[in-house]
């Protein structure tokens, strides 16, 4: 078929890794897909630091590139609100699909962009926005659309369950092991989203709206972080047999009189050592899935990383491609039935 033109928007650690691999695997691409992927731009703040990109593929105009009549796909890998929220409604508005690893535009915008994607006919895909690596959105939207799933609850920051895997295993202090995870380029010069949870929230809330087929925003997410959680907690945990977890947990309630809401919280928890997300250590993701009739399901890898969240993202952008050779388009979302998002203080 004829070429499938995608704008990449930014190239960092994961950017440059969908440029790579982009440019290496086209052959299978075109293979999987049926028509060959054209990478028509990579826009980028300063060009000079992408000598890895080729340079006549390299613009600042991120405005004009998303513009372009001729882009079928638009690929995010810049992250923030403002102005990649503008940015995307642009490229869904005039019909191209676009694939994103925004949590935080997700969790903040998401209704507004599913709405344009289904106004336009286009796709919205982000499987690289929760868990990095993991197979999850799929799964959630997709091979779980026929069942009722009660429950997701999982390690979905790796910088804090980095954080609380060394002070379990070393006996350090916070400070510490924070200290540790910057060094080791786990944890970002500015923490704060990880250590105090809104990382964590914001795809709290995309889970909770894909799993529930609801509308959940990060500021219905109950939110606490990890940073008042001591070495003493730890040892404390220890002798009853527990791990502490920051968990993102996503429920389904039914109330006496059988009405039926939502409730998405992240905070520390105790696990019991023989719950499957109690060993999941370092830097890596899981995230424990429960639905009526499947039963149990683990979902378990890298959550973070340049190489495993391309892998998400050129995931999608096949997927997506299929779709659009097919004529067709992925999951909508604007058709949910809307489940009353519930506080804490209501649960
Ligand atoms: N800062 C995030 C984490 C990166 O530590 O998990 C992946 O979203």
């Amino acid at each position: 078929g004829p070429a499938l033109r995608v704008a990449l928007l930014g190239a960092g650690v994961v950017g440059s890794q969908v440029a790579r691999l982009l440019t290496e695997n086209g052959d299978e691409f075109a293979a999987r897909i049926g028509a060959p992927l054209e990478l028509v731009g990579v826009a980028v703040r300063r060009p000079a630091r992408h000598p890895e990109v080729p340079a006549h593929l390299l613009t600042t105009d991120v405005a004009g590139l998303v513009a372009r009549d001729d882009v079928d796909v638009v690929v995010e890998v810049i992250g923030g609100i403002d102005p990649t929220r503008e940015l995307l409604l642009t490229a869904l508005r005039r019909g191209a699909s676009v694939v994103t690893a925004n949590k935080a535009l997700l969790a903040e915008h998401g209704p507004e962009l599913y709405e344009a994607a289904d106004a336009a006919g286009a796709d919205l895909y982000f499987e690289a926005a929760v868990a990095g690596a993991i197979p999850l959105i799929r799964p959630l939207r997709e091979s779980l659309a026929g069942d009722r799933i009660t429950r997701v609850m999982g390690i979905v920051n790796g910088t804090t369950n980095f954080i609380l895997s060394a002070m379990t295993a070393d006996g350090v202090g916070y400070a510490e092991a924070l200290a540790e995870a910057t060094r080791l380029g786990f944890a970002e010069a500015d923490p704060t989203a990880d250590v105090d949870g809104f990382d964590a929230a914001a795809k709290a809330a995309i889970l909770a709206s894909i799993a529930f087929h609801t509308r959940v925003g990060a500021s219905d997410v109950y939110r606490e972080g990890i940073a008042e959680v001591s070495a003493a907690d730890i040892r404390a945990a220890r002798r009853i047999g527990c791990t502490i977890k920051l968990l993102a947990i996503c429920e389904r309630l039914t109330d006496d009189d059988g009405g039926e809401a939502v409730s998405a919280r992240v905070h520390p928890v105790m696990l019991p050592d023989a719950h499957p997300l109690a060993g999941v250590d370092g830097a890596y993701n899981a995230v424990y899935v429960e639905a009526e009739s499947a039963g149990r399901l683990m979902f378990y890898g890298p959550g973070a990383g340049g190489a495993p969240t391309a892998s998400a993202v050129l995931g999608d952008l096949v997927a997506v491609g299929r779709n659009r050779l097919a004529g067709g388009r992925g999951p909508r979302e604007s058709a949910a039935a809307d489940l009353p998002a519930r506080s804490m203080e209501s649960v």
